[in-house]
């Protein structure tokens, strides 16, 4: 029974069926490449059966040289190669970067050739044009990977949450970060040393400025944004905040209201029509699932009118969760070749993307400067209805303000200022 169980699922079922074959060229042999070509050896016969066709990796681009890999033969440096040969169907993107990525993702398509990428700077600058250009040739350009790694979040978005009228997205879409404040959290370290030991650990590059200055997740915040709303969000339109302001004493206050302190990108739409997209470090309240999330992880959660809150959790960074995702989208290329795959947004539209002081929500805000007992009496007179926690320092107390736009929030801060009060940090909450 066992043995029949196994041999029968050896060959995935196919003996005996002739197969066609698709080839396929990776461009950038780097970390996700690598994953690409190795998963796509390794799950061979799988892939092959659920794409109802052979893929083969034809060309690798990269400028390095491997010679000892057993696939050496595939590598080129010249990108023209791939371009002119007809055979090649579907190209995978992995370089990163914009340039030369954009030129090559737009050559490919223009030469007949469906595109699968992992690079979201690419996708958040240039989607909209790589989307037009598939739509206009009938083919595919496909970037699941490019939000969350390995998680499924772009389909899910597009197609299991379609009946859905989607009012908000918020993510914990950088690892890096993550990781620096779960340490911070619940080690009590520093964010210096934090950060470098996310650099010890190969997570934060050397300059870490995408990733802890927010851009990274802003990047991932507009594909998502771009994908809900229909319209291009470009990342230069959306205010962005980073963590290295974040002190041990911010993450005392946090565990005291009995929240924790994560990078959230947020997409709301506003009653106004305009949409509400930002990056900033809020704090979380532990009721909410997204305070749980630790360490190198990525979540997600979207509000469908219907569905209501849907998370989704995961490995959103990392060699194989993301080349799972990328080598999905090349399954999915295979078996869209003749139907499209409905993926598109349109151009941005001016004016669509609302002033961050819009915003409404609660603030966070630690005081001093005055005794509490005079701190609170400002406190009550400036906001309908505060939550207090008293200091983690001598003579401090720090608050949760109630709601109101973040333009009425920054009045509160300045008022207090000039009552002699010091706003010595504030940080906006998460609600969903
Ligand atoms: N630097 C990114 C992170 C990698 O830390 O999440 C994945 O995009």
């Amino acid at each position: 029974m066992t043995d029949a169980f196994v041999s029968e699922n050896k060959n995935n079922g196919l003996e005996g069926v002739k197969l066609g074959m698709v080839k396929i060229a990776v461009l950038g042999h780097g970390v996700v490449g690598s994953g690409v070509v190795e998963i796509l050896m390794k799950n061979h016969e799988g892939i092959a059966h659920r794409a109802k066709e052979e893929i083969e990796v034809k060309y690798i681009l990269d400028l390095r040289d491997f010679p000892d890999l057993p696939y050496a033969d595939k590598f080129v440096k010249d990108f023209s190669v791939i371009e002119k040969d007809p055979e090649v169907e579907i190209v995978v993107e992995c370089m990163g970067g914009v340039n030369p990525a954009f030129d090559f993702c737009m050559r490919s398509l223009k030469a007949g050739k469906s595109v699968a990428t992992s690079n979201k700077e690419l996708v958040a600058a240039k989607g909209q044009e790589l989307l037009q250009t598939a739509q206009d040739n009938n083919l595919n350009f496909l970037f699941e990977a490019s939000v969350g790694g390995g998680i499924p979040i772009l389909r899910p978005i597009s197609q299991c949450m379609a009946a859905n009228e989607i009012s908000a997205v918020a993510g914990i879409l950088n690892g890096t970060t993550n990781f620096i404040l779960t340490k911070m959290i619940t080690e009590n370290m520093a964010f210096d040393d934090a950060l470098r030991l996310a650099q010890n650990l190969g997570y934060a590059e050397k300059n870490p400025t995408a990733d802890v200055d927010g851009h990274d997740a802003c990047r991932k915040i507009c594909i998502l944004a771009s994908l809900v709303s229909g319209k291009h969000i470009y990342p230069d339109d959306v205010y962005v905040e980073g963590i290295r302001n974040i002190t041990l004493d911010d993450v005392a206050y946090a565990e005291k209201f009995d929240a924790a302190i994560k990078l959230i990108g947020l997409f709301r739409k506003q009653d106004n029509g305009k949409i509400q997209i930002n990056v900033a470090p809020r704090m979380v309240s532990k009721s909410f699932p997204l305070a749980g999330v630790n360490d190198v992880f990525n979540a997600i959660c979207v509000v469908g009118d219907a569905t209501d809150e849907v998370m989704f959790y995961g490995k959103g960074a990392g060699k194989m969760p993301t080349a799972s995702a990328v080598v999905a989208d090349v399954i999915d290329c295979v078996k869209h070749r003749k139907a499209r795959k409905y993926l598109y947004w349109e151009p941005a539209e001016k004016g669509m993307v609302a002033d961050y002081h819009e915003e409404v929500c609660s603030m966070y805000m630690r005081l001093n400067g005055k005794s509490s007992e005079e701190i609170m009496t400002v406190a009550n007179e400036l906001c309908r209805e505060c939550i207090y926690t008293d200091g983690v320092n001598e003579d401090e107390i720090a608050i949760i303000t109630d709601v109101a736009p973040y333009s009425e929030q920054e009045k509160i801060a300045k008022t207090f200022l000039a009552r002699g009060i010091n706003v010595v940090s504030a940080m906006r909450t998460l609600k969903m």
